[in-house]
């Protein structure tokens, strides 16, 4: 099945570079959010994004005003029933998805295929919401979604060659490159990379080091591009905290299980960046 049209369902910080890259790569995109003034900020974050593109020569002038031309935006679902895929990437929280897949497996085309950009929920479980398990799978996309490579194509136990099939070629369509993995919670990378970014805020807790050492530490013994704390505040420590709640319900192991400190910080409203202050401050931002 060759797809031409896009759902993107939320313009959150995965949802808008998700819909960046998809309109970037010639499909047609509709990103739906769940307010006006959501939306406008989804596009807003799009547009600064394109424009950082043009900067710095990713992209043309002509191709950033061809692919704004492909996006639109709406508040209804219904908007995207015609879509041959949707990709859902709202807030990290089951009854939710399952909800909103319920909604949409009951207006959209019969062929219309389904993908969710969840972290840590298992994609056998978001599928048993829909009558079209079959063309269901898993499309895990890392931050920043524009300029990270990697994707991961989840398949369950039902979904079809087919579908594996056509979301590997579209992964392959938007730039990306696709690894495969089966339905365990956190897939590949998260499985890994959770329980070290966990571990970083208990070395904190413990007074192992300072914030700066021990991001420090990590960038410039390891290589790492960001330290734990840094790439955290980068995350959302609302999603890392809603991420390991996932997974330590999961696997029951402690390595998995969100230290006091995150959650403190989550109810504290220091979700990182994108509220202007998680275990460090960005200044000016609400
Ligand atoms: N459009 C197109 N290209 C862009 C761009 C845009 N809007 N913005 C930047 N780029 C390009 C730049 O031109 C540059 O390309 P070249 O290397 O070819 O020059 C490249 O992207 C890097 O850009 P910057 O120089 O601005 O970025 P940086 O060097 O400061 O690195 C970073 C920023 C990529 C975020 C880096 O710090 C990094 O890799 N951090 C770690 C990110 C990470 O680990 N992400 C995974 C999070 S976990 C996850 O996502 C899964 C989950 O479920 C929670
Ligand atoms: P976010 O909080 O930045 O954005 C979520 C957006 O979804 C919000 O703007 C919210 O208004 C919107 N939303 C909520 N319900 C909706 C609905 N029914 N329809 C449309 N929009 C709705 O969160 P995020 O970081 O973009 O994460 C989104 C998903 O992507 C989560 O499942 C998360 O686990 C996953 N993910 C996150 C990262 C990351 O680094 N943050 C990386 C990979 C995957």
């Amino acid at each position: 099945m060759k797809i031409r049209s896009v759902g993107v369902l939320g313009a959150g910080l995965m949802g808008a570079g998700i819909a960046e890259v998809v309109a970037r790569s010639g499909h047609e995109t509709r990103v739906r959010e769940v307010s006006p003034d959501l939306a406008a900020k989804g596009l807003a974050r799009i547009e600064a994004s394109f424009a950082k593109g043009v900067e710095r020569q990713k992209m043309t002038a002509e191709e950033r005003a061809a692919a704004r031309a492909r996006l639109t935006t709406t508040t209804q679902l219904a908007d995207l029933a015609e879509c041959d895929i949707v990709i859902e990437a709202i807030v990290e929280n089951l009854d939710l998805k399952k909800q909103t897949f319920g909604e949409l497996d009951r207006l959209c085309k019969k062929e219309t295929i389904f993908c969710s950009n969840t972290s840590s929920l298992t994609i056998t479980e978001l599928a048993a919401a829909t009558a079209r398990p079959d063309r269901f799978a898993g499309l895990h996309f890392f931050n920043p979604v524009p300029v990270m490579k990697l994707v991961e194509v989840v398949e369950t136990i039902a979904t079809s060659p087919e579908t594996r099939e056509t979301v590997v070629e579209f992964a392959k369509a938007l730039g990306k490159e696709p690894i495969r993995t089966r339905d365990n919670s956190g897939f590949i990378v998260n499985r890994l990379l959770v329980p070290y970014l966990l571990d970083a805020v208990r070395a904190l807790e413990e007074g192992v080091g300072t914030k700066e050492d021990i991001d420090r530490g990590m960038e410039l013994g390891c290589g790492y591009p960001m330290g734990p704390l840094k790439l955290l505040d980068f995350v959302g420590l609302d999603t890392t905290y809603a991420i390991a709640e996932i997974m330590f319900d999961e696997y029951r192991e402690k390595r998995f299980a969100p230290p006091p400190l995150l959650k403190r910080m989550v109810l504290a409203g220091r979700y990182g960046r994108k509220s202007g202050r998680g275990f460090y401050e960005y200044g000016g931002k609400a």
